[in-house]
Formats: C-alpha cells, structure tokens, sequence
C-alpha cells in the first residue's frame, strides 16, 4: 500500500507527545518533514524521526513532496496553514479549537471542500474508550432519554505541558490563544459532549474569567483560567461544563449525564471508567482504559484516523464541520459573558 507522506507544522508537545509519536508508529505513513520557528526545535524533532528541518511552513510545501499535514502550532495560525496547506492540495489534521472565530472556521471547511481535500479536527476526547462505551450505552436505550449532564476538564494549567515550560507560553497571550481555559479544555469538552448526547447546543449562559493564573511579574493573565457554562439543547436538556486552569493537585476531566433510568459516570474511578447506577441500586461497571492525562499520555487514535480516512477516501468523521460547532459553543460562551446574557449558538 501506498505511504502517506506527512509534514508537520509545529514540533512542540502535542507534535512530540501525540501526533509524531503516533504517526511514526502508523506503518501507512511516512514522515516527512517538520517545521518550527524555532529551527533548533524543529533539527531536533528531525533528527529524532529521519524528517527534514523547516522553519518556515511554506517553503516545507514548497519543497517537499507530501500529502498530508498536522497543524500543531498556537492557535492562531491554525486557519492561516490549514488554508495555505488545503490550497496547495494536501489533506490537513488540524488541532483544536479549529480557528480564533467562526468565519475563519468556514472558510477553512470552505476551502477543503473547493479542493477536494480532508480536513480532520483533533477533538480526541470522542475517540477515548471510556467515552466510546458511553456512546453505545446512551445509544442503546437503556437509561432512557438524557435530561440533564455535567462536564468537566480541569488541571493545573498549560504551563508545565506547553514545551516553553514557563508562564511565557503562547498559551497565556491572547493574540496567539485567543482564548484560555475555554478554549484550551472547554472546546473539548463542547465537542464531546455534543457528540455523546447526539444534539446539538442551541444556548448558553456563561461565566468566564481569569481568577488566579500570574504573568511572572504578577499580572493575572489576559485570558480566562476558568469558565462555568450552562448550556442547553435543542430538545431542552439542560446541563453545565466546565474549563479550569487552576485544579490544582489533579486533573478532573469527567462527564456524568443523568438520565430517566440512571446515572452514566465517566472517568471518576480507577478501576471502572465508565459506570451506570441504575435507579434500582444495581450498577454496570465497564474497565475500558483510561482517560489520557497531561501526565500519562495514552494513544489518542486520532492521526491514525485521519491516515485511514486518506487511504479509504473516507471523509474524516471529525470534520470541519463537527470542529465548528464545538468552536461556536465556546464562541457562545464568550458572548454570554462579555453581555451578561443567555447567549444562542450559532447553528
Ligand atoms: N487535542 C489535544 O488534546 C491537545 C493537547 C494539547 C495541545 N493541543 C493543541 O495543539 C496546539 C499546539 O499546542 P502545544 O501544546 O503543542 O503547544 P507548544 O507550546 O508545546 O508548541 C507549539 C509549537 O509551535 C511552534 N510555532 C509557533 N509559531 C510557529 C510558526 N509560525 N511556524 C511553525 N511553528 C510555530 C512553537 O515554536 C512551538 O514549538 C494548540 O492549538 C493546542 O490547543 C491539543
């Protein structure tokens, strides 16, 4: 079979921890190429997988011959190389939050669509086995409609995950980020969560703030560290999310969704992940694997996704579209908070 040749914008800790390591794994790809800004990075992360050093994306797709790119990098320059990378024909896996608004967001769906190529989100929390056990107990029926949900992504912050290492991480400027905690953890969660229950979020109140997270020189960062959202379907389940910088001593990234006939709980034990008490006390508990924390980082499955959905010409099920939606939750958020008001999300 014919490899996949892949680039890789970006050699920092999601390239390094997940999307290299996971590519160099997949027998179907060949990795190419990889670009950093900063070019002892990128030498570095070259040397370590046989790929060619780039600083500058452009002239990697100017040079290389591949078929395929990764965008690893700050947030802001997602829709900018996905764009670019679409345009010169390569199919793009892009991290998430797809763009900084929804428009770029559209013309980056927009633009794989006029050249015939994938474009892949990484939303990786729908691929996690405890939450594709989830799915298939919702969908099976057994505990009756959904009526109301909480979930939750919580940790210490980007700082000591991001390969700066320091609180000078791009994460903590908004014209890179865009948007903190919110972004970083709650567009995951807003995508799993939409996909989980199987509606779609139609509104939302929302609290955003910065309440602890310091510059070294003591200024509270200019983005969010935490954010409570309500938010509500279209057939009128109601339930909350959650985004947090500052769990400090320990990462909650667990959903529970309370139904007719019982509780679904998803990554609060050990042992059993997924759990379902039933209203008659008797309980379901699954071993499924666990959940990938920024310690423990445990396959995702999502490049391997997207190189199977390039060799099969299958449209990757984490399209640009499911990225938007999960993008316009968060966007919604923000728009909840800088009004003081319920906020409608766009469809
Ligand atoms: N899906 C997930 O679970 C998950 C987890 C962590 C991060 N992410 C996402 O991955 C992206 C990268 O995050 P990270 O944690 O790897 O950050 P990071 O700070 O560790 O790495 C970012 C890298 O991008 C490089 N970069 C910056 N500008 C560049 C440019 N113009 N050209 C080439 N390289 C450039 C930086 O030098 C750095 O090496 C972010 O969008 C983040 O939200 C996703």
């Amino acid at each position: 079979m014919k490899k996949v040749r892949v680039g890789i914008f970006g050699a920092g800790s999601i390239a390094q921890k997940r999307h290299i390591r996971e590519t160099a794994e997949n027998p179907n790809v060949e990795l190419v190429a990889v670009c950093d800004i900063v070019k002892e990075r990128a030498e570095q992360v070259a040397k370590q997988y046989g790929m060619k050093a780039y600083e500058d994306y452009k002239e990697l797709l100017a040079k290389e011959n591949i078929d395929a790119v990764i965008v690893c990098t700050p947030n802001y320059l997602h829709a900018p190389m996905s764009i670019y990378s679409l345009k010169a024909g390569k199919h793009v896996l892009c991290e998430k939050p797809m763009a900084i608004s929804s428009l770029e967001a559209e013309e980056m769906i927009r633009t794989a669509k006029e050249n015939g190529k994938f474009l892949m989100i990484g939303h990786n929390q729908r691929l996690m086995k405890p939450h594709v056990k989830a799915k298939e107990i919702l969908e099976s029926g057994k505990l009756g409609k959904i009526l109301t949900f909480r979930t939750t992504f919580g940790h210490g912050g980007p700082e000591s995950w991001s390969v700066a290492q320091s609180l000078k991480t791009w994460f903590f400027k908004k014209e890179e980020a865009f948007v903190g905690a919110m972004g970083d953890l709650g567009v995951h969660k807003a995508d799993l969560i939409r996909w989980l229950i199987g509606e779609e979020i139609s509104e939302v109140a929302a609290f955003v703030s910065t309440l602890d997270k310091k510059y070294d020189n003591g200024q509270l960062i200019n983005v969010d560290d935490n954010a409570t959202c309500i938010l509500k379907t279209k057939s009128g389940i109601i339930g909350s999310l959650i985004a947090s910088w500052t769990y400090k001593g320990g990462e909650d990234n667990g959903t529970i969704i309370y139904c007719e006939k019982g509780v679904l709980k998803i990554g609060y034990d050990p042992e059993f992940q997924v759990i379902v008490n039933y209203k008659d006390d008797t309980r379901d508990c699954y071993n499924v694997g666990g959940i990938s924390t920024n310690l423990k980082q445990l396959n995702s499955g999502v490049s391997d996704l997207f190189i199977d959905c390039i060799l099969n010409g299958r449209e990757p099920e984490i399209s640009g579209d499911e990225g938007l939606k999960a993008l316009n939750i968060i966007l919604a958020c923000l728009e909840s908070q800088e009004k003081s008001t319920v906020a409608k999300v766009k469809q």
